[in-house]
């Protein structure tokens, strides 16, 4: 017969993401609404292994659901990475007799709760864990969104639109540099939403003639006199690209790096429903006894997969996206 859930932690672990705390809200309250306990784990894994911990009922997570940030805060642990870590953050789950956990974070998370779950295991004690997808840099191979992306695009869009002010103004080319880590998504949804001139991100291999000067020369003839270059930060430093633009192109560009800032911010609604949809589905599997998930979307449905699969699925880069990009950046003919 299936275990009772009776109580169960939650916690947000490495980068923090626009609507982390609209999931934390959704977790509570539906754990609430099943009538288990919920403890709210803070600073990551750190929290279990330090037992840091605060009990949440429906009204610890009021108000929350517009926030940016955690209200649990993050932490990357190097300490539970460790076999010993775990075995600290294992006793803390005894303690507080957790019989699940919902782990909210990126994949390094995920990788952590199963290691966890299964050192659980070994010591001949149950502990489910599910985790929810929030990151800004979309970057989890199993789900087509997570959490926080959109509110970071909007963030990184509005600055850029205002860099681009100046920039017509004085007719000067701007190089801004966006995160996403080893990922080019946040790049390329920005830059097809600013009109970039050119898009560099980590998929694609840089050619620093086509992509750069290439692209300038196109928009130089096609009368523009400003330029909008959108680098991944794991495409390569920005001020790099900057200096080689002056060194080969003889323009003095203006660098931008957007940084953390795109990490703030109230939760856009995209992010805050699809928190509440992944949170609330989230402790449905615990509560059905569907342990060692990840909740995904795939194409806008919400759904659960086992974690180890979800942790051995690779994305597929949407290259059809940069082509989109590509046609639109070039406003004359290629014989030109
Ligand atoms: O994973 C989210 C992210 O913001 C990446 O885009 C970026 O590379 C990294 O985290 C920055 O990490 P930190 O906050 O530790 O500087």
């Amino acid at each position: 017969m299936e275990k009772q859930v009776k109580r169960i932690g939650v916690l947000t672990s490495g980068g923090d993401a626009p609507g982390m705390n609209a999931a934390v809200r959704a977790v509570v309250r539906t754990a609430v609404s099943r009538g288990i306990d919920c403890v709210g784990i803070r600073r990551g894994w750190n929290g279990l292994i330090n037992s840091d911990f605060i009990n949440m009922d429906a009204s610890s997570v009021s108000h929350i659901i517009d926030k940016g940030g955690t209200m649990l805060y993050t932490a990357r642990s190097e300490e539970f990475m460790q076999e010993s870590g775990r075995a600290k953050a294992l006793a803390t789950c005894k303690l507080l007799g957790l019989d699940g956990i919902v782990a909210i974070g990126g994949d390094g998370t995920f990788r952590g709760a199963l290691a966890l779950s299964r050192q659980a295991a070994e010591a001949g004690h149950s502990l489910q864990v599910v985790g929810v997808p929030a990151t800004i840099d979309n970057d989890i191979g199993c789900s087509h969104y997570t959490i926080g992306f959109d509110t970071a695009c909007n963030t990184a869009i509005e600055c850029i639109d205002k860099l681009r002010d100046t920039m017509q103004s004085h007719e000067r080319c701007s190089v801004v540099e966006v995160m996403g880590r080893h990922a080019g998504y946040l790049a390329l949804y920005v830059g097809i939403a600013v009109g970039a001139t050119a898009v560099l991100i980590p998929e694609r291999e840089i050619n620093f003639d086509r992509d750069i000067v290439e692209k300038i020369r196109r928009a130089r003839l096609a009368g523009t006199t400003h330029y909008m270059i959108v680098v991944a930060e794991g495409a390569g430093s920005a001020l790099e690209i900057g200096k080689r633009i002056h060194e080969e192109i003889g323009i003095d560009p203006r660098v931008t790096v957007l940084g953390h800032i795109q990490r703030g911010g109230s939760p856009s609604a995209r992010d805050r429903e699809t928190a509440s949809r992944m949170g609330y589905e989230a402790v449905m599997a615990l509560a059905e006894g569907r342990g060692n998930r990840v909740i995904a979307t795939r194409d806008g449905r919400i759904i659960d997969l086992d974690m180890e699969e979800a942790l051995s699925t690779t994305k597929t880069f949407e290259m059809d996206r940069y082509q989109i990009l590509e046609a639109l950046s070039s406003t004359k003919q290629m014989e030109l």
